[in-house]
């Protein structure tokens, strides 16, 4: 019986020290707040959820979710971003994203 505590108390750390490692986000608020792109991102993001911390994607796929919110801006008749607006936006996003893992 005290071995089976041990096993199950061995597999719940093993389990929770995997997500831990697989959850790199390190950010606790966006940074360069006082930059021209935050008050771009955080205008253009904001209106319908919050606006995302960078690191919640790794750079090369920040650019096909910038392209999808441009959907939903237009489907909801909303003023769509410029191609300048979206490109200063994606570059800050790209700046800070999640590391990528090199396996
Ligand atoms: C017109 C409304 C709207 C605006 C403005 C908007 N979003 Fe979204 N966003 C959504 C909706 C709806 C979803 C959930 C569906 C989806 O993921 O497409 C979402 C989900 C997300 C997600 C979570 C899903 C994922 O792929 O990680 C992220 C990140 C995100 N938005 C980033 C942004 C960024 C960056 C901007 C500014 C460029 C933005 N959003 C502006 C409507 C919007």
């Amino acid at each position: 019986m005290i071995k089976n505590n041990f096993l199950i108390c061995l597999g719940a750390v093993l389990l929770f020290s995997a997500c831990d490692s697989e959850s790199n986000h390190v950010l606790m608020a966006y940074p360069e707040q006082e930059s021209a792109a935050f008050q771009e991102f955080t205008r253009q993001c904001s209106s319908c959820h919050r606006p995302p911390m960078p690191d919640v994607h790794i750079a090369k796929d920040w650019q096909a979710v910038v392209a999808r919110m441009q959907q939903h801006k237009e489907q909801r008749g909303l003023v769509v971003m410029s191609d300048a607006e979206q490109q200063q936006i994606l570059t800050y996003l790209q700046a800070h994203a999640k590391k990528e893992v090199i396996e």
